[in-house]
């Protein structure tokens, strides 16, 4: 029997997002309807709102969730009722060309749920990166949900689902950052400070946090950050060389997405350093590079898409450090909100000193 729940719908582009019933199917074979306990709030779904993404209106938001599978469908063996699981946006196939290389990060046939969730009248919700959990209650694909220690709270486990986990996998995964290093992250929001911590968590020896706000830098310091740069007021490249013996980071981490911030982790790496990119650039957006330092530089350039992360890999491992004390992932929930306090913390966004606002149910 299809359900009735609440959800935040984004109707329009532009249009404030509203809290409305949504009808939740059935899981059919391959998905599984989870009752959703958090969901942090992520720029991704305001660029949704705001029909950065695509026209596909009206919109179920949220992405970052954690909560109990309630119902499974024909076949699936992955999760059972009851199980305690985070949400991912990456449900790879197994059987495409990358993930048979061994590169499951870049597959191309990544699934969600087949059925739909409508509004009462029967309008079709598009489900935000296909998961839509500002909902108490959401229709995904089985591998979407991985099971995690259920001792660990909703709301810092759900941010392991995106930004967190982008932001973490950019250090552990892409950068391969390794006891030792020298790192340097740019841009200290949500994901550069989930870098810093990844850093911190791989040992590195040297974490140095720059950003164009000093708020920014105090918490990249709680996060890990062992020196600070006020890029506005100072060199970043040069401050980042002088803080590494010469030479420039080992892994340089772009956490920003704009030419200017591209530019300056390309020079800020050690020579046979790699430049991890996380920041998403828009599609203007151009850097022009003088050939003969691309060629002479050596080195390795990276883009890290969702840190490169394998959710059932990755998701329980970093939920048990935390349990252990190792990794802080509750310092990243700034507070947390109702369902219907989303468009009020798109608003908060923009002041600069929420990491992530969580909706708990
Ligand atoms: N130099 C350094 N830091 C900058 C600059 C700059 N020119 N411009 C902005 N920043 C800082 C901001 O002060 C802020 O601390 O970058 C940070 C960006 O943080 P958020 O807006 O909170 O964004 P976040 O969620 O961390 O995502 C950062 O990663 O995954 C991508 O799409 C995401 O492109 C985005 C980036
Ligand atoms: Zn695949
Ligand atoms: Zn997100």
């Amino acid at each position: 029997m299809a359900q009735e729940v609440r959800g935040v719908i984004a109707p329009g582009k532009n249009q404030p997002v509203r809290v409305e019933t949504i009808v939740v199917p059935d899981p059919g074979p391959g998905e599984a309807v989870v009752k959703v306990q958090a969901c942090g709030v992520c720029h991704t779904d305001l660029h949704y709102k705001q029909g950065g993404i695509n026209d596909d209106f009206p919109f179920l938001l949220g992405h970052e969730a954690a909560g109990v599978v309630e119902a499974v469908g024909e076949g699936v063996s992955e999760v059972a009722p009851g199980d305690f699981v985070i949400l991912n946006w990456r449900a790879v196939c197994g059987q495409c060309r990358a993930c048979l290389r061994g590169r499951p990060q870049y597959c191309f046939a990544t699934h969600n749920a087949k059925q739909k969730m409508t509004l009462t009248d029967g309008t079709e919700l598009s489900p935000a990166l296909g998961i839509g959990a500002f909902a108490e209650k959401t229709l995904v694909a089985a591998g979407q949900c991985t099971k995690v220690d259920p001792a660990v709270s909703p709301a810092v486990a759900g941010l392991l689902g995106c930004g967190v986990m982008a932001g973490i996998g950019a250090a552990i995964n892409t950068g391969q950052v390794g006891r030792g290093d020298s790192v340097a992250v740019i841009g200290c929001g949500g994901v550069g400070d989930a870098a810093i911590a990844g850093s911190r968590l791989a040992g590195a020896a040297r974490i140095i946090a720059v950003d164009i706000d000093d708020r920014k830098l105090q918490t990249a310091l709680t996060m890990g950050a062992t020196h600070t740069v006020n890029s506005r007021t100072t060199d970043p490249v040069e401050a980042i060389r002088e803080l590494t013996g010469g030479f420039g980071a080992d892994v340089v981490i772009e956490a920003v997405g704009r030419p200017e911030t591209y530019e300056q982790a390309f020079y800020a790496r050690d020579l046979a350093g790699t430049v991890v990119l996380v920041g998403v650039p828009t599609p203007e957006m151009k850097l022009e590079l003088p050939l003969l330092d691309v060629f002479g530089r050596g080195g390795a350039l990276k883009s890290s898409w969702y840190g490169d992360c394998l959710p059932s890999r990755d998701f329980p491992m970093l939920i048990d450090l935390h349990l252990q004390g190792r990794l802080d992932l509750g310092a990243f929930v700034t507070e947390t909100i109702g369902l219907g306090d989303v468009e009020k913390a798109f608003e908060r966004m923009h002041e600069g000193d929420v990491l992530r606002s969580v909706v708990v149910f």
